[in-house]
């Protein structure tokens, strides 16, 4: 039998998603990583498949069990990128047919320009890595952006006050140039592995349009419906 065509409110749409962290090698056993679950993206893919987006997820190093919902998901297909610069070229090629870019990857912004071959020996004495900085991927997509194409970033900040939180966003949804940036408030006990989350979403009016707190699923929801009101 013939697929049905989707429904809800994000039908007709084709999004492409980032999620998790890369990791950056820096000699065959070793790398500079992060905390990022993917959880978060995860949870925006999920929503766009139910609510009828074509969905792509690309994932840097996401336990399987993160991506266990996506992965059920017949709309949703993964694809796989290990370091920033992977995801550079994993992204860009999906985003070429998208309508929504979501980069929700916790990208490292440094890399290691010489991987050594052989793993690092403590008897080799002291070791100074040198670092260089990826490119960013996220002004890469605005660059490039099409009409009609819309591009939503993420930040993780750490803020003592709302007022701070909101700066920090304007800020940076200026510096980025994307059309809607959702801005979480994280600490070492909020964001990363919690489940209770606080988003705001800034646009390109450099307002907060919109804020969701609870749980990923709810967050990814609130995304959507602030990319529609954009749309
Ligand atoms: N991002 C990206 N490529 C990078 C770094 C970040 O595409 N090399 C994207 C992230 O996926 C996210 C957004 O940019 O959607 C914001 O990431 P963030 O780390 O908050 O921004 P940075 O510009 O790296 O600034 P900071 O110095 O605060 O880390
Ligand atoms: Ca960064």
């Amino acid at each position: 039998a013939p697929t049905p065509s989707p429904t809800g409110d994000l039908a007709g749409l084709q999004v492409v998603i980032s999620t998790g962290g890369t990791r950056e090698p820096i000699d065959p056993v070793r790398y500079l990583g992060n905390r990022s679950s993917g959880r978060q993206g995860v949870a925006v893919a999920v929503a766009a498949a139910e609510r009828g987006a074509r969905v792509t997820l690309v994932a840097a190093h996401v336990d399987d069990g993160v991506l266990g919902d996506a992965q059920r998901h017949p709309a949703v297909d993964i694809q796989r990128a290990g370091t920033a610069a992977e995801l550079d070229t994993t992204v860009r090629a999906a985003a070429d047919r998208a309508d929504v870019i979501v980069m929700a990857a916790a990208v490292a912004d440094f890399s290691v320009p010489e991987v050594s071959d052989v793993k690092i020996r403590k008897e080799d004495g002291t070791v100074t890595l040198d670092l260089v900085e990826n490119p960013d991927i996220l002004v890469g997509l605005v660059e490039a952006r099409r009409p009609g194409q819309t591009v939503v970033g993420f930040a993780a900040e750490t803020a003592d006050t709302d007022d701070e939180l909101r700066e920090r966003g304007i800020r940076k949804r200026a510096r980025k140039g994307v059309d809607l940036l959702a801005v979480n408030r994280v600490g070492w006990q909020e964001g990363f592995e919690a489940t209770e989350n606080t988003v705001l979403f800034v646009d390109g009016t450099d307002e907060v349009v919109s804020r969701a707190s609870g749980s990923k699923r709810e967050v990814a929801d609130a995304l959507w419906d602030a990319v529609l009101r954009l749309r």
